[in-house]
């Protein structure tokens, strides 16, 4: 478990204590955990059968909870100081991108598959920040997948629940997102980052050079009330691409089957938005087995060089990214012991991350914030990656 402590009390400890307050004890009581991710490079792919290079965080969702005998969920959330309570069996009739829309999602859908049945009373909390593209949403489902479990003491295949989590995602919160977040938030490793193929469901976990480089997200702030829409437009774009491509071969499925052969005979006929959308994703594909091929060589200066091309792309072709984030990210790729450097998840607002030589990454974290603060007057959150977590509950 991520051991974040605070004067000497652990989360969990702090958790117990609190549940008792809530509750009257904690007699019983479970604590469960999914961290919070960051995509070191594969953007908009997963959507498009592609590969994604995610890790997990040392950053999490906490769960701490008990079963009822009744058949009432109560579920109280710290970071919210919002409290509520309904039966058992209940759709989520809830605001969209709600605490209570993953958390009842989940619960629903899974008492709906006969995962449990009893009332529960959970206790929330979470350090990862919120809508700032690092999955605390897949972090909250993942974290509702594993309390049952251990609710349960009935372990789920992991797959099984990452997939769960995301048409939660899909039909609850209204995001048609891929399956990176959720997947590597259940089953992203502690020192890994993880290689997934979005298509087969296959993975690999890539151990993290830790002992050289840190991972550095530096959190811009911005959050943008489109980015839903807008990415859901961009899911738009790359399907219309699709159908452009299954006139020359009517085996494509998705852009993932475009070589870039075939992309450059024929892209002429593109619409000029749709074209540069499918060049992002074709050649960002190409870019994250290049990345992997060079991380698993050790070749880390090779590795960030194709962070840098990937927000290049993110930034001309797919137009995901702002002027916040084009300006940390542009400032860390000038900054001697950067490694890499580039936006990270969905888009408009957000964090960049940056891979940077271990002895000069707590001087980056500081330069970058001040100079950050000197253009934008904002200041921007940094985290450094020291070690990161996988999903986990605690022996009882
Ligand atoms: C969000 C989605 C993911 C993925 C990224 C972009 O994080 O939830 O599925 O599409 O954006 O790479």
């Amino acid at each position: 478990m991520p051991d974040e402590s605070t004067n000497g009390v652990s989360i969990a400890e702090a958790l117990r204590a609190t549940f008792a307050r809530w509750r009257g004890d904690a007699e019983g009581v479970r604590i469960v955990w999914a961290p919070g991710r960051v995509n070191l490079i594969g953007e908009h792919t997963d959507y498009n059968d592609g590969f994604v290079l995610p890790m997990t965080l040392g950053r999490a969702i906490y769960v701490a909870l008990r079963a009822r005998s009744d058949d009432r969920l109560h579920l109280r959330s710290l970071d919210f100081d919002e409290e509520v309570d309904f039966r058992l069996g209940t759709p989520p009739e809830m605001p969209p991108a709600h605490w209570t829309t993953y958390v009842g999602g989940m619960l629903y859908e899974l008492h709906q598959r006969g995962a449990f049945a009893t009332g529960i009373e959970m206790l929330l909390f979470g350090d990862v920040p919120i809508g700032a593209g690092l999955s605390s949403s897949a972090a909250l489902e993942v974290a509702v997948g594993v309390a049952v479990e251990a609710l349960t003491e009935t372990p789920r295949d992991p797959v099984e629940t990452a997939l769960l989590c995301q048409y939660v995602e899909h039909t609850y919160a209204g995001v048609q997102c891929g399956i990176m977040d959720q997947f590597a938030t259940r089953l992203g490793r502690a020192g890994h980052a993880l290689f997934l193929d979005c298509r087969s469901l296959d993975y690999r976990n890539v151990p993290l050079p830790l002992a050289q480089a840190s991972i550095v997200v530096v959190d811009s702030g911005v959050r943008r009330k489109l980015a839903a829409s807008k990415y859901n437009e961009r899911r738009a774009e790359c399907e219309q691409a699709v159908a452009y491509f299954q006139q020359f071969d009517p085996s494509i499925q998705a852009l993932r089957d475009v070589t870039p052969a075939l992309f450059d005979q024929n892209k002429t006929g593109l619409p000029d938005v749709i074209r540069k959308r499918a060049q992002h994703v074709i050649e960002e594909n190409a870019r994250v087995e290049e990345a992997v091929r060079l991380l698993e060589a050790g070749d880390l200066a090779g590795f960030g060089a194709c962070m840098n091309r990937s927000h290049e792309s993110l930034r001309d072709l797919y137009e995901v990214s702002c002027a916040e984030l084009d300006f940390l990210v542009a400032t860390a790729q000038q900054t001697p012991g950067v490694l890499g450097a580039r936006m990270t998840g969905g888009g408009f607002g957000g964090c960049s991350v940056n891979l940077v030589e271990k002895l000069t990454a707590e001087a980056f974290s500081e330069a970058i914030v001040d100079h950050y603060e000197r253009q934008f007057d904002r200041v921007a959150d940094v985290y450094l990656v020291e070690e990161n977590v996988e999903a986990g509950v605690m022996p009882s």
